[in-house]
């Protein structure tokens, strides 16, 4: 059966290492079509919107979508009325319904001495930041005047209920652990959040293990005792600061691959956790594992295929464990040294 996977390697990195994973791809032997559109600045300055309706409904039609990353000084601007990269991320997750970002975070054995935790503190960590993707403060009304701006947060008890379940889901093809993080003891959508999320636990999901974990707290305990998280299920701001904070952990966040999915049968959008990269941009030095391990994850959730998923993970192991070390590992592989060294594994 023939795939077809829309691929926006948007600005920065981007394009440096989208190409080695297409490449990837197509050494997998499977029957995958690619169609390449332009996203993020790139798309603000060729066609004067991050997101164009085209590039959406192709995305619609697509079986996943594999995204690099967005964004640049050159559109960085506090002016509420220029369009900004990142609203092509925003539209895109609005506009696929992709409520559910999951970001696992294992440190791989060959990277321990990269983590700038201690080996007994980072040992045996193997966690999934589950961050609800399409609702909260990043959707809600905006407001701006001269003096005076506001961000509205706001959670419907159905879109609370739907990323729980999620998170139950999860834990049970794990260790059975959810620990649902918010501020219930200063916001009220928190507490909708908690009442919501211990309703649908005593209904359905009585096997798994529920604990509620203040926002602050899930900060400390990510860095003291990482171990410690099976799940983590949180709003979309917490969830945003939380998993770039949990993707460190495995010593660069050039490492972490996310999936964010919606409705059953909807198409998945598949993107590494770290962003542009403005700063090495163009030289060719970027890490492309995150991508890889992003595409894995769109062979896996979006197109239901376990066994390539597994096999692209395993070859990026194991050239880690080779010794591939790009600049931000501490060492001076270049991009298309990484993926020659990933190649030769798989
Ligand atoms: C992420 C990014 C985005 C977010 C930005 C670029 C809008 O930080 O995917 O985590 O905040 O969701
Ligand atoms: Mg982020």
């Amino acid at each position: 059966m023939s795939h077809t996977i829309v691929l926006l390697p948007g600005d920065g990195i981007g394009p440096e290492i989208t190409a080695p994973t297409v490449t990837l791809l197509e050494r997998l032997g499977l029957d995958l079509r690619f169609e390449e559109h332009r996203f993020g600045g790139a798309a603000i300055d060729a066609d004067g919107a991050a997101l164009t309706d085209d590039t959406l409904a192709a995305c619609a039609n697509a079986d996943a979508v594999l995204l690099a990353a967005v964004g640049g000084p050159k559109w960085d601007s506090t002016d509420p009325q220029r369009p900004r990269p990142e609203q092509g991320l925003l539209g895109l997750r609005k506009g696929l319904g992709l409520y559910a970002n999951l970001r696992p975070v294992k440190p791989i054995p060959a990277l321990s001495a990269a983590s700038p935790l201690k080996g007994e503190v980072i040992a045996g960590t193997d966690l999934l930041v589950i961050r609800e993707l399409t609702g909260g403060i990043y959707f809600g009304e905006k407001t701006r005047t001269a003096t005076q701006a506001s961000d509205l947060c706001t959670y419907t008890a159905a879109e609370i209920e739907r990323i729980a379940r999620v998170a139950f889901e999860a834990a049970r093809g794990r260790s059975g652990r959810v620990a649902s993080v918010d501020k219930a003891n200063v916001l009220e959508t928190s507490r909708l959040w908690r009442e919501v999320v211990h309703t649908l636990h005593a209904a359905e999901y009585g096997d798994i293990e529920l604990t509620d974990v203040l926002v602050d707290n899930a900060a400390m305990q990510l860095v003291s005792h990482p171990s410690g998280f099976d799940v983590l299920v949180t709003e979309n701001m917490f969830g945003d600061i939380l998993s770039d904070e949990a993707a460190t952990l495995t010593g660069s966040i050039g490492m972490l691959p996310s999936a964010s999915l919606g409705a059953p049968g909807a198409p998945g959008v598949f993107e590494p956790v770290h962003g542009s990269a403005p700063d090495i941009a163009g030289q060719g030095v970027a890490n492309p594992l995150a991508m890889f391990l992003s595409a894995a994850l769109l062979l896996r959730h979006g197109l239901g295929l376990e066994d390539p998923a597994a096999a692209v993970e395993s070859a990026v192991h194991q050239a880690l464990a080779d010794g591939l070390r790009t600049r931000d590992l501490g060492g001076s592989a270049s991009t298309a040294q990484a993926a020659q060294a990933v190649l030769a594994h798989l």
